[in-house]
């Protein structure tokens, strides 16, 4: 059976879609079976990350709609397995035809990620409705604490009881200068439990731009290699002076 885990955010751009895409690259190299599923619908991207966006011709909508089988709309990613979001949005999008695909996919996998569109939505509603587990993906500044506190209490009403949050481009400088919120003052306004801290990286752009790995040496690679352990189960400290 697969752990089913949807990754949201109350703002967008916040990084979700580039920790869904290194936290999957990090639990392939671990061994597992991961099958990325974007929920971004009408705005996909993790097929571009991935850089598999030639391979594209089906998405999940289409195997709810009828349009092809559901082996047709799995695309090899480096190591683990994409569906596409669909570009347009369907009544026929519900948590009971998003349950049939999942329980068809379930027995194949050990996790399933499924990248959340940002903020309180249908796109939020159908990714987290079969989900497990949740992170909560937010930078360390007030207003996408907040969303991301508010985000996190819909996952709560929706069932999801094990969240935790992850803070994305940390920047040790301006918290040192009382110019942005300190790791505990982000996890008090979010009231979540955190799971890690990924830095502010340039590397995870260029990777990103080029449908690349991030380089292993990189500061935000050590911290998704963490943070995947820990998802994993793994007793791995949290060590926050060691931050960049
Ligand atoms: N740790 C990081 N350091 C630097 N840039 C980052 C980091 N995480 C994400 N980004 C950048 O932020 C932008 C938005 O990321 P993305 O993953 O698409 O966000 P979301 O899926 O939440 O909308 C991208 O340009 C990405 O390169
Ligand atoms: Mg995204």
């Amino acid at each position: 059976m697969a752990q089913k885990i949807v990754v949201a955010s109350g703002k967008g751009g916040v990084g979700k879609s580039s920790a869904v895409c290194g936290l999957c690259r990090c639990l392939t190299d671990m061994g597992k079976n991961v099958l990325v599923m974007d929920f971004d619908i009408g705005l996909r991207g993790l097929d571009l990350i991935f850089d598999v966006s030639d391979q594209v011709v089906f998405d999940w909508g289409d195997i709810i709609l009828g349009r092809c089988e559901l082996d047709k709309a799995l695309i090899s990613a480096d190591g683990a397995t994409l569906i596409a979001a669909p570009r347009i949005f369907a009544q026929e999008f519900t948590k009971d035809t998003i349950s049939r695909i999942l329980e068809i996919l379930d027995p194949l996998f050990d996790y399933i990620l499924l990248d959340a569109p940002a903020g309180i939505s249908k796109g939020l509603y159908l990714a987290a409705c079969c989900a497990d587990r949740a992170l909560i993906v937010s930078t360390p500044d007030n207003v996408c604490v907040r969303c991301g506190s508010l985000t996190a209490e819909k996952l709560l009403e929706l069932g999801i009881n094990d969240i935790r949050l992850i803070i994305n481009r940390f920047k040790k400088r301006p918290v040192v200068q009382g110019r942005l919120l300190n790791i505990d003052d982000v996890i008090d306004s979010a009231g979540v439990q955190l799971i890690g801290v990924i830095p502010e990286d340039s590397e995870v752009m260029y990777s990103l731009a080029n449908g690349e790995r991030l380089s292993s040496r990189s500061f935000a690679h050590e911290a998704l290699v963490k943070i995947a352990g820990r998802i994993n189960g793994e007793n791995i400290p949290l060590d926050i002076s060691a931050l960049p």
